[in-house]
């Protein structure tokens, strides 16, 4: 069976939505291992009451050696479970070119908006609509922010240039008008939750 490492900063609804599938023989792979940057998150919880390994790496710089090792220490205990596939699910943190060519090709990210599969600034909706591509940590507000009528959410490849990379899942979310930051997140997070299920099983079937 593939094995699948977690990163995570927070809830991990979309952990959960990939352990839930797994319980129920609908994963084509098997979560070996969740790490978290924050002690908080929700996600590790998760984890052990799923009896699956859980890692807390505290960050305690965001730049410099102290960034560095705790990059290489992560790579390292990522490392130890030889994962197939590596999931950013909600995890805050960006990831160096170090440590992605330590893992080539196996870092897939969620991101809760749309983005453009050439990199660009704009993304055109099934509607034919030109809309931003919001990249960065706000953009669910960015969309209410904007006035957007659609946002959505993306699943891609990590390259080192952050909310960029090949594109593998898109989906388009419509905004209501009475929306807010978290009633709009939770709708794009129920969209991301069977989108990752789908995405990973496609990704560790054609390996
Ligand atoms: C998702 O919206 C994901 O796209 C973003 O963080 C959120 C994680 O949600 N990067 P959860 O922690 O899985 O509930």
């Amino acid at each position: 069976m593939p094995g699948i490492a977690v990163l995570l900063s927070g809830s991990g609804s979309n952990l959960q939505a990939l352990l839930d599938a797994q319980a129920a023989g609908e994963l084509a792979g098997e979560v070996v291992l969740v790490v978290s940057d924050r002690a908080q998150a929700y996600g590790l919880q998760r984890a052990l009451q799923a009896g699956v390994a859980a890692a807390y790496i505290p960050l305690r710089a965001t730049r410099g050696p102290l960034r560095q090792q705790w990059e290489q220490r992560l790579a390292d205990i990522v490392a130890c479970f030889e994962p197939d596939l590596i999931v950013l699910a909600g995890f805050m943190r960006v990831l160096s070119a170090a440590f992605l060519e330590r893992f080539p090709n196996r870092v897939i990210n969620q991101h809760p908006a749309l983005l453009p599969a050439d990199g660009g600034d704009t993304v055109t909706t099934t509607s034919g609509l030109v809309i931003p591509a919001l990249r960065g940590a706000h953009v669910v507000a960015d969309a209410l922010r904007l006035g957007l009528p659609v946002t959505g959410c993306t699943i891609h490849r990590v390259t080192p240039r952050v909310d960029d990379g090949p594109i593998l899942a898109r989906a388009e979310v419509p905004i209501q008008p009475d929306d807010t930051v978290e009633s709009l997140h939770e709708r794009i997070k129920a969209v991301e939750r069977r989108l990752i299920v789908a995405t990973v099983n496609r990704l560790l079937a054609s390996e």
